[in-house]
């Protein structure tokens, strides 16, 4: 069955002048539920106003009440007739990477169709029709619906539930985040302070786990050896497939995994040092815990904030490529350990978590701030990437990045003063260098700076950073298993065309 543009479009058309204020059409997409106007004159189409060109406006302050639209809406747009295959229609989205596209039919405007419309289509229709034109790396692409939390990268902001992550970062602990991710709700005093004993109880590494944790210890770093030790907990714990427990024993194992991770890491690296692990206290918080296992003694108030601060800005943040593979993972039914080795496994790439020891490393190799300029500019022209810098979704600052300078500024020291040449220089030569290209600092850069200025050791950095995200691995593992269904994309295939005669052996 070939579905035509005409069976998705959005009928009558919501139009505007060129001439209206923002302000109006914002009002009119409000109250419409709509993400597009099209703007029109007597005769013809001018234009047309998305959401994401709001979005820019709001982003330069310009003021709604005076602006008028002909100013921020894209003019002379591409069109679609109404007995367009769906096909046509997405790949002049995708491609385009549009987000809306007036219908017209006889020079007359009938209809607009949306990415949300054509997704809706998407899954009935067959791979190679869809597959074709879904952008490379999945950007862009909605491959589900999650109530945990979103990134707007044009905006520069991300949320966990319906709360502003930085805010959460400022105002609460991390359990009390933790608490939300779980179970929806922020606790008020009473449930917190329940919350973070409940926890607090549970950071014992389980006794064969702890019997075989030296040995494994000394078999790579800490992150590869937590993937191994994960995979071992679920067996000693009996975790069972998703697809066959209930949301109550699925959340006690995930309470259960997220306790014992950071005991897990801490051990780790103190035996790799040398040295006896810490036991946990469970009248420490979970970040105060956190430094005194790893340090073996008590971290001063003003580190344990800023650490308990990074640990709630990394909790969670999208569809990153860690919680999808968790989630793919999760959609088979597998058990909760599962999903959390494959999501640890893509958090190790340096594309996505493997970078603040990099960062650390770039700013060790520049070494001096007046030689950051042709360092950066010549790793630029060589073709490498520069390590805490860019982001798939953030085309702005990186909100993580901006509330963890200050961060580093509260906590002081050269190394924060030297960082933030480093990074007007780079942001500079990227800029001339990479023009267009939307380059900033993303969450990584002065993660390493406050880790370190807080003494936590640069083979810790990574595995710090899945200490947190496994509370938000795990809540998505619980969301997917809520309302489950397979995660089953396809491919194109692009090799010699088969079927080709099987040379005799
Ligand atoms: C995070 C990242 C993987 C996102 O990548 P992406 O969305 O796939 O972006 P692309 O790889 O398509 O890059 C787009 C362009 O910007 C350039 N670019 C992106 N990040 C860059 C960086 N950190 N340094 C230099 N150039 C960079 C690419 O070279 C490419 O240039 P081109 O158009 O000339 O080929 C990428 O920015 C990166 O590698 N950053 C460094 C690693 C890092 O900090 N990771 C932590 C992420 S939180």
């Amino acid at each position: 069955m070939t579905t035509a543009v005409e069976d998705l479009m959005s009928s009558p058309p919501v139009t505007c002048g060129a001439d209206a204020s923002l302000t109006e059409v914002i009002s009119l997409m409000d109250r419409r539920q709509i993400g597009a106007v099209v703007v029109t004159d007597e005769r013809a189409i001018l234009g047309i106003l998305t959401e994401r060109d709001l979005l820019r406006a709001a982003a330069s302050q310009a003021d709604p009440f005076t602006e008028p639209v002909r100013r921020w809406m894209t003019a002379d747009p591409d069109v679609l007739s109404p007995a367009d295959e769906v096909g046509r229609a997405w790949s002049g989205l995708t491609h385009h990477h549009y987000r809306h596209l007036p219908v017209v039919d006889q020079g007359q405007l009938v209809g607009v169709v949306s990415m949300r419309d054509l997704l809706a289509v998407a899954q009935i229709r067959p791979a190679d029709e869809v597959g074709a034109d879904v952008p490379r790396g999945l950007e862009g692409v909605i491959v589900a619906e999650t109530s945990v939390g979103d990134v707007r990268g044009q905006e520069g902001f991300f949320h966990y539930r319906q709360y502003s992550a930085t805010e959460l970062a400022a105002h609460r602990s991390l359990e009390d985040v933790w608490k939300l991710l779980f179970d929806g709700a922020l606790p008020d005093r009473a449930e917190s302070e329940r919350f973070a004993r409940e926890v607090a109880d549970l950071r014992d590494v389980p006794e064969r786990l702890a019997g075989i944790l030296p040995d494994l210890a000394s078999s790579g770093a800490p992150l590869d050896v937590l993937r191994t030790a994960v995979s071992l907990l679920g067996a000693e714990l009996g975790w069972r497939p998703t697809h066959d427990i209930d949301h109550e024993e699925l959340r006690s194992q995930a309470l259960r995994l997220c306790a014992v991770v950071p005991t897990i890491l801490t051990a780790t690296f103190r035996w790799q040092q040398g040295q006896q692990p810490v036991p946990p206290r469970p009248d420490l918080s979970y970040a105060a815990n956190y430094l005194w296992m790893l340090l073996g003694q008590e971290a001063p108030a003003a580190h344990i904030r800023a650490i308990e601060q990074y640990l709630v800005l990394t909790i969670d943040h999208g569809f990153n490529a860690s919680t999808f593979a968790a989630r793919v993972i999760a959609s088979t039914g597998a058990d909760l350990a599962a999903s959390i080795v494959g999501a640890i496994g893509a958090l190790s790439g340096p594309l996505h978590g493997g970078a603040p020891s990099r960062a650390l490393d770039m700013l060790d190799s520049i070494g001096t701030p007046d030689r950051a300029e042709a360092w950066i500019r010549q790793a630029v022209l060589r073709g490498d990437r520069i390590m805490g810098f860019g982001h798939r979704v953030y085309k702005t600052d990186d909100p993580r990045s901006v509330y963890l300078r200050q961060v580093a500024r509260d906590l002081g020291g050269e190394l924060v003063d030297f960082a933030e040449q480093v990074e007007r220089t780079t942001v500079d030569v990227l800029a001339d260098l990479k023009p267009g290209r939307q380059l900033y600092t993303n969450v990584e850069f002065f993660a390493g700076v406050v880790m370190h200025t807080c003494g936590i050791p640069r083979e810790m950095f990574t595995p710090t950073f899945a200490s947190s995200r496994t509370i938000g691995w795990s809540t998505h593992v619980m969301e997917q298993a809520a309302d489950n269904r397979l995660i089953r994309p396809a491919a194109r295939y692009v090799g010699p065309p088969p079927p080709q005669p099987v040379p005799a052996g």
